[in-house]
């Protein structure tokens, strides 16, 4: 790929000075009185998140945190970011309205954060290493050159139209070029939207429509696991449906040409006509920075809006202080930036804190399993961040492929995005970390922003239980519901989990429908947040997160709600209904499996099941495709016509002695008829 680097050397006497006038104007803009009290200086030189909160007692730190969330937060933001102007007010909320405020006042731009004051102390630091499909082909790109990337981009989105609030849809897998674009949108104020580039054309279409986005930036292909993915085209067909989009930017991946249509436009080369310095768009801290589309229980994704400081500065820290991060450590999470995990802690946390990250765009097991250990030794990562699902996969391959390679410079391991089984937990920990690192399994969610509930920071020396996130990190207060909203108190206690106050790095609302934000996350339990999962607090206090309690599977690590394979179902003209329940599968976590109806003229069932699954592939994604398709004549319902998942998951997960309560169901012969219908099934197919 052209990395647009042309130039570079040369521009960078007039980058810098110009920087420094653009960071002088910055720093020095002054506020009005009120703006700033005058306990508040304004800050200059590098601002990290280094910010002393861990200092003394971590358990004091903690309790403070709860007890006064503003002023913690409120002092560790003046402190960690760098402002244009501080803010006034620390924290406004209101958890029934499900309204979030952080830093009111304050103003700021995160591109800046993330690059510029970095690129004035430390220019050729490596901010990138992109670990690309081939081993052995990695580049690396310093901050200066990610600055200088990122405001081309910039001025290339400015040239055509683009300005601040307008909607920016990427659809890229992870490379220099993807993280610039999302830095390019923070520049200008732009908000940009994120889509997994394994996403269907019309997943894309319907996430670009619902945020109205102006423009897309893509690449002519992808190529992953030494296949080449055909994103260029993908998008063409998804614009075809979608009116707000005025510009597709393509940048060039592989030498292929690229087919232009009457909306395209060549980035590399509109990039390399536009000067290397953007003058950045100042944003109030509440001014929206992302959407990111997560399933839901009903058929359609939310568009979760993270915006500005109060983001930012939680990822900044969690990476810091979960990961134990050093200057000059080389940090390797290799999640897509398609997911939260890629946004937080790819490219905004580790950059606002000036690190090293990577971007992995191949697969663990290309060329073979032993990939993520073979990067791990030739970039010397220190942290490694990762999905048990992952975990899952290799550890079947034995362990020779870990270890054939030197793992030395490793320090911390973690895990996200899905409950880490004992056995993965013990590989990870004692194979590939030689039982000398510390390991982290970390939950939080896309709402979340950043990780709330891992072992560590914690007091030196302090014990971490296997295969569970542990402690609440500073400022998070969970709560633990019992069905009827009561609070359970003390310990050795399971209920639905739930957060007490508002922490930084919260979503602020669900894009273009916050009454939606409200009934999802604050109805259930009102003044609380809920996250949808259900928890253990153990003997000793520790936090164990048991799985989502409402109808959304987690397929290796990527949330999906049953009701939109459902619902992309339901669409073949034989099929008038159907349910779709998880059941455990020891590679993903979590596989799906659809019961289906068809209408009784249906001559060939089987033709029709695998037209399901190409309708769910083309729908919403390959990974969403249930592993197994049956056919029954009915489905077991209450009498008022709700259909009873609970029960088909207890026939798949074996549990047929345990239905639990049946009084609601309309007609028990239902459940004797599915049982017959799946035990044939079983015949047919031993691996389930
Ligand atoms: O059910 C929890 C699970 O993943 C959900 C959040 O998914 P998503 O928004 O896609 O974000 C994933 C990456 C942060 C949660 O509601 N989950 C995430 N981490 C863990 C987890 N379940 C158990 N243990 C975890 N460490």
């Amino acid at each position: 790929m052209a990395t647009p680097r042309a130039g570079a050397a040369a521009a960078l006497g007039h980058l810098l000075s110009a920087l420094s006038r653009q960071q002088q104007r910055l720093w020095s803009r002054p506020s009005a009185p009120w703006e700033r009290p005058s306990s508040i200086r304004l800050l200059s030189g590098t601002a990290q998140a280094s910010a002393p909160f861990l200092r003394g007692n971590y358990r004091e730190v903690c309790e403070r945190a709860a007890r006064e969330p503003g002023p913690f937060w409120g002092a560790l933001a003046r402190e960690a970011l760098l402002w244009d102007t501080p803010h006034h007010t620390d924290c406004e909320w209101d958890f029934v309205q499900g309204r979030i405020r952080w830093f009111l006042g304050g103003r700021l731009n995160v591109a800046v954060n993330c690059l510029d004051q970095h690129v004035q102390h430390y220019p050729d630091r490596v901010a990138l290493i992109w670990e690309k499909d081939e081993p052995g082909t990695e580049e690396k790109v310093s901050y200066r050159e990610l600055l200088d990337m990122t405001c081309r981009l910039a001025n290339t989105l400015k040239r055509n139209g683009i300005k601040k609030e307008d909607r920016v849809a990427i659809y890229m897998p992870v490379s220099p070029l993807a993280v610039a674009a999302m830095l390019a949108c923070a520049r200008i104020g732009a908000i940009h939207t994120v889509v997994f580039a394994g996403f269907s054309a019309e997943s894309l279409a319907g996430r670009i429509n619902d945020s109205e986005c102006k423009a897309v930036i893509t690449c002519n292909q992808g190529v992953r696991g030494g296949r080449v993915i055909e994103l260029k085209k993908t998008v063409d067909e998804a614009v075809k449906n979608c009116p707000s989009v005025k510009c597709v930017f393509v940048t060039q991946r592989t030498t292929n040409k690229i087919h232009t249509g009457s909306r395209d436009i060549l980035l590399e080369e509109e990039m390399a006509k536009e000067s290397s310095v953007c003058t950045p768009e100042i944003m109030d801290s509440e001014d929206m920075l992302f959407m990111l589309y997560t399933s839901g229980s009903t058929g359609k994704p939310k568009g979760i809006v993270h915006t500005q400081a109060g983001y930012l500065l939680y990822a900044a820290l969690t990476h810091k202080h979960v990961f134990d991060y050093k200057q000059d450590d080389i940090f390797g999470c290799v999640a897509d930036i398609g997911w939260i995990t890629g946004h937080s802690y790819v490219v905004y946390g580790p950059l606002c804190n000036g690190s090293t990250t990577v971007l992995f765009e191949s697969t663990p097991i290309y060329p073979n399993p032993g990939r993520y250990w073979e990067t791990v030794e030739r970039l010397k990562i220190n942290q490694f961040y990762c999905a048990p699902t992952a975990l899952r996969l290799l550890l079947k391959y034995g362990d020779e492929f870990v270890k054939k390679y030197d793992r030395s410079s490793l320090t911390t391991l973690g895990s996200v995005g899905e409950p880490i089984n004992h056995e993965a937990w013990q590989w990870f920990y004692n194979v590939v970390g030689d039982g000398r690192c510390t390991l982290v399994d970390t939950w939080w969610q896309t709402e979340t922003g950043g990780i709330c509930i891992a072992p560590r920071p914690s007091e030196k020396g302090a014990e971490i239980v296997p295969a569970i996130a542990m402690r609440p990190f500073c400022g998070i207060t969970p709560v633990l519901m019992d069905e009827k909203g009561k609070i359970l108190e003390g310990n050795d206690v399971s209920g639905a989990l739930c957060i007490a106050q508002p922490w930084p790095g919260i979503a602020r609302t669900i894009y273009g429908d916050h009454e939606r934000f409200i009934e999802a996350y604050f109805k259930a339990y009102p003044g609380y947040y809920f996250t949808g999962d259900g928890a253990y607090r153990t003997k000793k206090g520790y936090y164990q997160i048991t799985g989502r309690m409402d109808d959304v599977l987690n397929i290796s690590g990527h949330r999906l709600g049953t009701a939109e394979i459902e619902d992309a179902m339901d669409e073949h003209p034989a099929v008038p209904e159907t349910a779709v329940i998880s059941y455990p599968h020891d590679v993903k976590g979590e596989a799906a499996f659809a019961f289906v109806v068809l209408k009784d003229d249906t001559a060939h069932p089987e033709t029709v099941t695998k037209e399901l699954r190409a309708i769910v592939a083309s729908k919403i994604a390959k990974y969403a495709v249930p592993d197994h398709v049956l056919v029954v004549k009915r489905l077991p319902k209450t009498r008022s016509g709700k259909i009873m998942r609970r029960l088909l998951q207890r026939i798949v997960t074996g549990n047929v002695n345990d239905m639990g309560d049946i009084t609601t169901l309309d007609d028990s012969s239902v459940i004797t008829e599915i049982l017959d219908a799946y035990e044939e099934y079983k015949i047919k197919h031993p691996t389930l």
